[in-house]
């Protein structure tokens, strides 16, 4: 939920920001802007649609400057017009500020300040602090970080800022709370962003700042204080992410890329915890608490979105192999609930991006009630790993399309070992079965890779229904969570309308719908539901519907029942949504290639939702 990239140093600060704020665009893309800091003045430039439109814009303008700010948004507070697009500058035009995040307060604020005579240029609760702030500065004649300091002890809501000053181009001030920001540390020279993507080329040194810290960034040096005026040093570390990772390597599309990366990331989520061969299964991260899950009395699933589904085929998992009732919330839903946590639950919080809002205040609010959190995260040092008890990260690398895809195959390989090594422990899975798992598990990638070979043909699937207006999506057991993901993916990215039910639940709603036009997509794989599976195939086909079946390779009964057939390669039952939703990943991404749409940056979503 938008994107903000800030330099301080020798570099063409315009080039290093318009640069930083396409790696940041997943966070947001319908206008952007820069401020930079020139000849005692601050020249901005602001423009509705995506950054290239802000970069051709900018074209033919002197853009030197070594100091600058910039902004990719996603609209929260105004709609995405140019002048809504952040910077936004101060009443006297002193200073600049870019902001992710929303201001809970910004309406008695601005009443202030309209009172006191300031007036406004936008809708955005943005433009309220960079004012207020300026209002601070005057009134008690202080430094500029005091001035921040000051006036976001008087601000509620969640913010990343950073602030240019147009007199003192030496100098940036960032602040943190809610929403995330990295700092870049090269030498003599800073880079300051949502995340580490727009710095990574420069320099491996970062410092994450925290909840309630403010940052001097100068030339000279990086001065951290709290909302107390305490200095504090900043802790430098060293992240391993290459540059390859966050570029396309020749695909049309992230999207794309990031399905066929799933050979590597699902082995990458495996390496150094699972050797088969060995018997051997661990998960470092977890091993402080692991107690504390083996005697759940229940476990909590919070999450969002795809995170969410992979949560759901986790409860087939503790359900089945450790005999753990769990519960799957949505987060959103959870923290406004007043919800009921005993002693003996355990949450475990599951999330991509690590920063998604909701998720992040049902773990406090879950913490708040004494609940051990453990949490399943992609992104490294974001706010939710640090927010919780005990983790495992799920390596998967960053993942820049919007929708998730090796997040969720990565997602569930982590949580399908969590639960094997509880079951394990616990002794509700035998040792055959147990083993079993282990060798399963290690031959997923090399499966993947082999539904892969389903690009072509799901190509071909996609031509025939990009044009259809809506699509059901059935499966049982395990694969129910997939019908749900493959719905949303189609949603997402293609915005024909889907919808993923229990198969057998469709004669209670959805069988209404189907006719002729009606595509319906049928995950069924060869598991302990397939004959019900094919009454389900055989229900849709007396509807007219056209059935598009995911089976298991050489099934020889459904290829005659169903429209089009995408055959995956056999595994365990509680294993093949890493590999039944290969194919549902390829048609969407075809049908909304197809349909001409921005596969990765779909209208109205953002990867990294940091609002509630
Ligand atoms: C957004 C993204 C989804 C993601 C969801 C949860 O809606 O577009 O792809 O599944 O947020 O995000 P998280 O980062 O917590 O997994």
């Amino acid at each position: 939920m938008c994107g903000i990239v800030a330099y301080l140093g020798d570099r063409n600060a315009f080039e290093v920001i318009i640069k930083g704020l396409k790696r940041l665009e997943y966070r947001g893309y319908d206008s952007s802007g820069i401020a930079l800091s020139a000849d005692n003045q601050l020249k901005l430039y602001k423009k509705t649609g995506k950054v290239s439109e802000l970069e051709s814009f900018t074209n033919s303008e002197d853009l030197n400057g070594g100091t600058g700010i910039g902004h990719t948004r996603w609209a929260t507070h105004g709609e995405p017009t140019d002048n809504n697009a952040h910077p936004h500058l101060s009443f006297d035009g002193t200073l600049g500020i870019i902001h992710n995040g929303i201001i809970e307060n910004y309406a008695s604020l601005k009443q202030e300040l309209l009172n006191k005579g300031y007036e406004f240029k936008s809708d955005t609760d943005s433009e309220v602090v960079i004012h207020f702030i300026e209002d601070i500065r005057k009134n008690n004649n202080c430094k500029l970080d005091e001035a921040v300091r000051l006036a976001l002890s008087k601000v509620i809501g969640a913010y990343a800022i950073v602030i240019i000053d147009r007199n003192d181009p030496s100098r940036l001030i960032a602040a943190r709370k809610g929403s995330p920001l990295v700092i870049g540390v090269g030498k003599g020279e800073y880079f300051l962003a949502s995340d580490a993507t727009p710095i990574i080329e420069y320099t491996n040194e970062v410092v994450y700042l925290n909840d309630f810290e403010i940052a001097i960034v100068c030339r000279e040096g990086l001065t951290l204080k709290n909302m107390e005026d305490v200095e504090s040093s900043p802790y430098i570390q060293k992240i391993d992410m290459e540059l390859d990772a966050i570029e396309k390597g020749g695909f049309k599309h992230f999207m794309l890329k990031e399905i066929f990366e799933q050979p590597k990331s699902i082995g990458d989520a495996m390496r150094g915890r699972l050797n088969a061969a060995e018997g051997q299964l661990a998960l470092g991260g977890i091993r402080d608490y692991l107690n504390r899950l083996i005697s759940a009395d229940r476990i909590i699933v919070l999450a969002c979105g795809t995170s969410w589904h992979a949560g759901l085929v986790a409860e087939y998992f503790f359900e089945e192999w450790c005999r753990i009732p769990v519960e799957v919330e949505y987060a959103s839903e959870f923290r406004y609930r007043n919800p009921i946590i005993k002693e003996g639950d355990v949450i475990i919080a599951i999330s991509q991006s690590g920063e998604t809002a909701d998720t992040l205040a049902a773990i406090e609010l879950a913490k708040s009630k004494g609940a051990i959190i453990f949490g399943v995260v992609n992104a490294v040092g974001s706010s939710i790993p640090r927010a919780t008890h005990v983790g495992a990260y799920i390596h998967a690398g960053p993942e820049i399309g919007v929708a998730s895809t090796k997040a969720f195959t990565s997602q569930v390989t982590v949580l399908s070992m969590i639960a094997m090594i509880v079951s394990y422990k616990k002794g509700t899975i035998s040792e055959t079965s147990y083993h079993e798992l282990l060798v399963e598990l290690e031959t997923i990638p090399e499966k993947v890779q082999i539904a892969l070979g389903l690009d072509q043909r799901s190509q071909s699937i996609a031509r025939s229904f990009m044009n259809a207006t809506n699509f059901l999506y059935l499966g049982r057991g395990y694969n129910f969570p997939v019908a749900l993901e493959g719905a949303l993916k189609l949603k997402e990215i293609s915005y024909i309308h889907a919808e993923g039910y229990p198969a057998a639940e469709m004669k209670h709603g959805p069988i209404a719908l189907i006719d002729e036009e009606m595509p319906v997509v049928v995950i069924a794989t060869n598991d302990s539901s397939y004959e019900k599976i094919i009454s389900n195939i055989q229900e849709v086909k007396a509807r007219k519907g056209k059935v598009i079946a995911i089976v298991t390779e050489g099934d020889e009964v459904i290829p005659r029942l169903a429209d089009y057939v995408l055959e995956v390669p056999k595994t365990h039952e509680a294993l093949m949504p890493l590999v039944s939703v290969i194919p549902l990943q390829l048609l969407s991404y075809y049908i909304a290639d197809l349909r001409g749409c921005n596969v990765d940056q779909p209208r109205n979503l953002a990867k990294s939702v940091t609002v509630e």
